[in-house]
């Protein structure tokens, strides 16, 4: 779609009418959820949270938050994520940074929080011992310990970027105390036992980079996605290392693409590990599966 005009926000239009003009802007250029996305910039260029752009409506942008809109409205336009330009992400009930190089985490892998939520209590007792692999920004790690009151946590990660973010956000969300993170290749550093592994590890098939979103393709890092030939590459591995690492009674809930709930049981099966439940995305694909030693 050819890049429409400047938005037309200028000092002196209210909140509402700036907020109109940029939802209009973000249509045009074809954003999916504009309305939502052109209230959110707004909010961060005027420096106000949404009950005061619902009480003040009528109140006038300055020219400085009108110049910043204007600057957000047109990376918005060009393909940015609104969680990028922000570098926020509302993440499960927390509030995360979102950090260049690290996955942007995804509403769909609260489907993954929910499952492990669920087999984690299975037994009426909460897990103690909680391992995030591929912890990326640390919103499955966050979200966990944050729910688990009594655990402590350990994050994994190959990439230095999101060892960082990982502990910039278990700090914010006042986890940090409760929580390691551990730069290295899936559990190979690690002895555990660990009670709850969760894992939302790279699923995209090698064949499927071209066809993405350009909003993935341009601002998700490819060690995040880059799942190998089938997509099923970090599968392989991490199975074939839960049995060493999983305590007694203990549980591995791991996210999956769409359509590849069948691959990834199949592979738990050959290391030993069987399904004990399933979660579904917001659309209502399986998209998150636990699996418990045989
Ligand atoms: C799909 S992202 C998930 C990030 C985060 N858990 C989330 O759900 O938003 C996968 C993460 O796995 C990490 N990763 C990829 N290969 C890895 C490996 N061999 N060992 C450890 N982490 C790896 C990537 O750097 C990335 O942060």
């Amino acid at each position: 779609m050819p890049a429409p005009d400047a938005p037309f926000v200028t000092a002196g239009l209210s909140r509402d009418n700036a907020c109109a003009a940029g939802r209009a802007f973000l249509r045009a250029a074809g954003v999916e959820a504009a309305a939502e996305d052109a209230r959110a910039l707004l909010l961060a260029a005027c420096s106000i949270d949404r009950l005061a752009l619902l009480t003040a409506a009528a109140a006038s942008v300055s020219a400085v938050e009108a110049q910043q809109y204007r600057l957000f409205l047109e990376r918005r336009a060009a393909g940015e994520p609104a969680s990028r330009i922000l570098g926020r992400r509302a993440f499960w009930t927390l509030d995360l940074e979102v950090r260049p190089g690290v996955l942007d985490p995804r509403p769909d892998s609260e489907a993954l929080v929910r499952l492990a939520l669920r087999v984690g209590r299975r037994d009426g007792t909460a897990p103690r011992r909680i391992l995030d692999l591929g912890c990326g920004s640390g919103a499955l790690l966050c979200a966990l310990l944050d729910e688990f009151a009594e655990a402590f946590g350990v994050g994994v990660d190959l990439s230095d970027k999101a060892c960082a973010a990982t502990r910039a956000n278990l700090a914010s969300c006042g986890l940090g105390r409760r929580a390691a993170v551990v730069r290295g290749r899936w559990s190979a550093a690690l002895a555990g036992p660990f009670d709850l592994i969760v894992s939302n590890p790279p699923y995209i098939r090698v064949d499927e980079f071209a066809a993405l979103d350009r909003e993935v393709r341009d601002h998700d890092p490819w060690l995040a996605l880059d799942g190998g030939p089938d997509g099923l590459d970090a599968y392989r591995e991490l199975f074939a290392a839960t049995p060493g690492i999983l305590g007694h009674n203990g549980v591995i809930a791991v996210e999956f693409g769409s359509g590849q709930a069948g691959d990834v049981e199949r592979l738990a099966n050959q290391q030993g590990l069987h399904k004990i439940d399933s979660e579904q995305d917001l659309v209502g694909r399986e998209r998150a599966s636990a699996f418990a030693p045989t």
